[in-house]
Formats: structure tokens, C-alpha cells, sequence
């Protein structure tokens, strides 16, 4: 059932307010709005570094975790792609806690990167949408988002719900190491639990996505631009982006442009550029405007302030305003521009939106 919708991916991305707020429910006490680890929870105290590996866009929800677990936990962050990390021979820690992000729970590579991280006497703390997963199944820890089922392959409200989660767990290592005081950690809670509202706001730009998108169908390559937290978000959206219309997709560190990529610049190679309104944003608008210079077609993602801010916006290729919010927080925001952005762009171009080419829901082979 598609609830009306032409797709089960639209669905989903409209979904999103309301299984953020089941997802958020099982981490923060209604009464107190702090942040309560379901289950077991994790000590996060007596570690001094937090493995995390996950494939896809669950890693780059874990991405965009590493930066929350610096900033609020001070918990030092290793990172990498299931399928990598496996088989590097990581020095683990004794003692250490690894975290295994995974929508399906089945992902060939994640399992076993999961085994060889509790081969090494690690702990295991496993973020999945299935419960009754393999990978939920053999964690110490399990952090259930609750998504519900997502039926289109390209992962949109389990992502979301995965950064809620990771969110609450790393505020609640913020609290457990005394990184946060409870004033602080109100303030990120609240900011959390306003994100169905904002996100409910973000979907109302779906016209203005959609006569963008079909501009963006008739592209053979774009860039997607970030630069701190954003960073990731640049590589979530190139990646849906790739996987569900077939235009090829990269995304960038924004600082990293001058080192390679802005030799693809012409007026034939759109940039997406994700810039909230935070500690950066002068720092990306500057390398917005070096691609401008040299001819390319920029689009600015931020909040209504960034993008009068950006100035020149007459010489903006289009830009999109997201609501504004605790700027830490904005991937989960941003999220749903990037989502639509591909999800129009594909519909424009036909292709098979739910089901796209050579791709399955679940990675059971490694
Ligand atoms: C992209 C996408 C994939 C999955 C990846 C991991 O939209 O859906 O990149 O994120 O295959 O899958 P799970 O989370 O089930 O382990």
C-alpha cells in the first residue's frame, strides 16, 4: 500500500515526521526529556574509542555520528565501510564498544564485520530497523530505530531515523562522560524533538523540487558540495541521487574542490551545494562562488538567512530554504531536500524508482 502515493520511496520520505517521533520516543523520557538508552545501553564511560562500520548510507549516518560523538561525548570515532574494515587488521582496543548500523540487520559485509569486532573482545552495539535481524540478534546492545518496513530500495526514513538515534546515543555518551550538563543536553533533546515539526515544514518544498529536478534530469554528472557535518550529506545525496535516476553522482568535501574536482566545472555540471547556516558556511560559499566563477550552475541548499546571505543569489542556478535548527542537527533536515531532489529527478527521468537497476533491498552476498 502506497497511501496514495506514486511510489513507495514518496511514501517514505513522507513518513518521515512520524517514525522520527516513534524512533525518538524510545530514546527520551517523555517525563524528564532526557535521553534513556533502550535496553542495556552502553557505558560509554571507560572507553577512550568507538568502532563504527555500517555499508551505504547507514555509513553515512554513522559519518555524521562521528561528529556528534566528538563534539558532545568527546569519544574519540573510528569509522569505516563494512566491507573495508573487515578485513583491515584493526588494532581494537581491549574493552572497546563497536557499533554496527544496519537498516535490514542482514548486510553480508556488516555481520561480519560484527564478528570480527567481537572476536576482538569488543562489545557489540547494533542500530537496526528489523529487530529480529541476524545483526540485532547477535549484538550486546540493540538501539532499534523504528522506521517501519521501507519497501523502496533506496533508504530514506531508516536513514533519518538512524541519525535520531545515533543523536540520543551520543548525547547520552555526552551526559555518561560529562561532556554535557543537563541544560546542555535539554537543549540538543529539544532540538531533537522539534524535528518532526521542521522536517513537516521541509516537505513542503516538493513543488519547488520538482521544477528544479527537471532541470537536474537532463544532466550527465553533478557535484554535491559539503564541508563539516554537511560533508556526508553531500555524499548521501550524490549517492541517491545516483541510485535511483542514473546520473552520475559525486559527492565532495567542499575544501577538497580545489585539489581535483573543479577541473569538471563547466555549465553542463550542476552543483548541489549543502550549506546550513553554521560555523562553515563562509567557508563553502566561498569555494560556491569559485565554481561560479568558472561558469558552473550552483544550487544552494540552507536556511532563507544562508541563502540572502550568500549574496549573488540572482547568479544562483536555483536554491532551496530549509527551516532553521540547532546547526549539529541540520543532516536530519537536509536530509529531505536531498531526498526529493532525487526522487524527482528519477520520476522525471522514468526510471524505475522503487525497484531501481542491479539492486537489492537487502545485501545478503558479500
Ligand atoms: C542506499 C541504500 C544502501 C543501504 C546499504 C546498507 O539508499 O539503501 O546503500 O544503505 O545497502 O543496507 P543496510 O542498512 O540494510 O545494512
Amino acid at each position: 500500500d502506497k497511501g496514495g502515493h506514486r511510489h513507495f520511496m514518496a511514501k517514505e520520505i513522507y513518513e518521515q515526521p512520524e517514525v522520527i517521533g516513534h524512533t525518538l520516543s524510545s530514546f527520551i523520557d517523555p517525563i524528564t526529556s532526557k535521553v534513556r538508552l533502550p535496553g542495556k545501553g552502553i557505558d560509554f564511560r571507560g572507553i577512550d574509542r568507538l568502532t563504527m562500520s555500517a555499508c551505504g548510507t547507514a555509513y553515512f549516518a554513522g559519518l555524521i555520528a562521528k561528529y556528534w560523538f566528538e563534539e558532545w561525548a568527546r569519544l574519540p570515532v573510528e569509522i569505516d565501510i563494512a566491507s573495508e574494515l573487515r578485513y583491515r587488521h584493526v588494532p581494537y582496543p581491549e574493552k572497546g564498544v563497536a557499533l554496527f548500523i544496519s537498516q535490514s540487520g542482514e548486510t553480508a559485509d556488516t555481520l561480519a564485520a560484527l564478528r570480527d569486532a567481537r572476536e576482538h573482545g569488543q562489545t557489540i552495539a547494533a542500530l537496526v530497523n528489523v529487530p529480529e535481524s541476524t545483526i540485532a540478534r547477535e549484538a550486546d546492545a540493540l538501539f532499534p530505530t523504528h522506521a517501519g518496513p521501507e519497501i523502496g530500495v533506496a533508504s530514506t526514513k531508516a536513514f533519518t531515523c538512524q541519525l535520531a538515534s545515533l543523536a540520543a546515543v551520543a548525547i547520552a555518551a555526552g551526559v555518561q562522560r560529562g561532556h554535557l550538563d543537563e541544560k546542555e543536553e535539554k537543549r540538543l533533546v529539544e532540538g531533537l524533538l522539534g524535528m518532526p515539526r521542521h522536517m513537516s515544514e521541509a516537505l513542503a518544498m516538493a513543488g519547488e523540487v520538482e521544477a528544479i529536478a527537471a532541470d537536474l534530469a537532463k544532466a550527465r554528472d553533478v557535484l554535491y558540495l559539503g564541508r563539516g557535518i554537511s560533508f556526508p550529506m553531500a555524499l548521501e545525496g550524490a549517492l541517491k541521487l545516483k541510485e535511483i535516476s542514473y546520473i552520475h553522482a559525486e559527492g565532495y568535501a567542499a575544501g577538497e574542490l580545489k585539489h581535483g574536482p573543479i577541473a569538471l566545472i563547466d555549465e553542463n555540471v550542476p552543483v548541489i551545494v549543502v550549506a546550513p547556516d553554521d560555523a562553515l558556511f563562509d567557508k563553502t560559499i566561498s569555494n560556491m562562488h569559485e565554481v561560479m566563477a568558472r561558469g558552473g550552475k550552483c544550487m544552494l541548499i540552507s536556511s532563507e538567512k544562508g541563502i540572502r546571505a550568500a549574496g549573488r543569489s540572482g547568479d544562483l542556478w536555483a536554491s532551496l530554504a530549509v527551516p532553521e535548527c540547532d546547526p549539529l542537527l541540520a543532516p536530519l533536515l537536509y536530509a529531505i531536500p536531498i531526498q526529493l531532489l532525487a526522487y524527482h529527478t528519477a520520476v522525471a527521468k522514468g526510471t524505475d524508482v522503487d525497484q531501481p537497476r542491479n539492486l537489492a533491498k537487502s545485501v545478503t552476498v558479500e
